[in-house]
């Protein structure tokens, strides 16, 4: 496709397909934008003139409640018109294939298209047939780089500084598409991130994501992290059970409150969601102290209104009231 450059000049970017498409610089352009919609959504007037004009088409052909969410409020905030596309209620039930699909939609002048699809390259494949700009909100065990992105605010907000963090990521890392993203984005911006999963839940090469350490003992890296952060069992991408049970699981790769007093003070607890309460997190531990689960689906909004913005190429640094 003959696709039109961004005019943006602080992100000269025309789709966000992989976080591997961003430098730390970008990503820290994106972070300081979610600082100043952040502002904005704590107004009583959620809303900002920013993108009128323009359209955002949501293609969830795969569940979800927070990316879907939160793109969709991002969206209205920043007075985009949007269509939802994905789901039950769209013709692809009915047999129509992706990309005529998306040729309808793009034929009703979309200027960026939003895509979760089960499979891997997905989003890849709708930026070869359409001009408007594309964002990957999830593709398969593959990549989920806003997801990435507004961990990387909340750590931000919270932590100050990603230079030398110790950053742990516990559970289902082979299928996760958030560590595809994440791992790959803290080690750009410095930090020191410890794999922690048993074998069978480990990518056959760990060290091709950018992780210093791999460890299979939760125990003994728990004391030295500044975050932890914990997967959900990806049930849906299993076509067998990588461990004995769910309760031997828990007992070895569970945050409870028994591992609370292993924890630095200051440590914080991410989760992406959605979370398998007494899995991988206790109640205690996901609504406790250390838990930031909260204010990651807060960041989700500001991230995904500062993406959006500079993808679309917001024309200034001015977000006009
Ligand atoms: N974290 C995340 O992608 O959640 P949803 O599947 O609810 O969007």
């Amino acid at each position: 496709m003959n696709r039109a450059a961004n005019k943006n000049k602080v992100f000269d970017h025309k789709d966000l397909l992989s976080i591997d498409e961003l430098s730390a610089e970008d990503i820290m352009t994106v972070l300081n934008y979610a600082k100043m919609f952040e502002e904005v959504n704590e107004r009583t007037i959620k809303k900002v003139p920013a993108l009128r004009g323009k359209t955002v088409c949501n293609l969830f052909l795969e569940p979800s409640t927070r990316t879907r969410g939160s793109f969709e409020l991002a969206e209205k905030r920043l007075s985009c018109d949007t269509v939802n596309a994905g789901g039950s209620a769209s013709s692809t039930v009915k047999g129509e294939s992706l990309v005529d699909t998306i040729k309808t939609l793009d034929s009703m002048k979309v200027d960026m298209f939003i895509v979760r699809h089960k499979y891997a390259g997905t989003p890849y494949i709708v930026s070869q047939h359409t001009n408007a700009a594309v964002i990957d909100a999830g593709d398969g065990k593959h990549q989920h780089p806003t997801q990435a992105l507004l961990d990387l605010y909340t750590i931000w907000k919270k932590k100050g500084s990603f230079d030398g963090l110790k950053v742990g990521i516990v559970g289902d890392i082979v299928h996760s598409r958030v560590c595809g993203s994440l791992v790959p984005a803290l080690a750009k911006l410095g930090a020191e991130v410890t794999l922690i999963a048993p074998a069978t839940m480990l990518p056959a090469c760990p060290e091709v994501l950018g992780a210093a350490h791999v460890t299979a003992n939760l125990d003994e890296a728990l004391p030295d992290l500044d975050v932890v952060y914990m997967l959900r069992i990806q049930m849906e991408r299993l076509e067998e059970a990588p461990f004995p049970s769910l309760r031997e699981y828990h007992l070895l790769y569970g945050l409870t409150k028994e591992r609370e007093p292993l924890m630095k003070q200051d440590a914080i607890i991410c989760h992406p969601g959605p979370i398998n309460r007494g899995v991988e997190l206790d109640s205690y531990m996901a609504d406790g102290s250390h838990s930031v689960i909260t204010d990651q689906v807060f960041s989700g909004v500001c991230v995904r209104m500062a993406l959006i913005y500079l993808l679309l190429g917001g024309a200034n640094d001015e977000i006009s009231a």
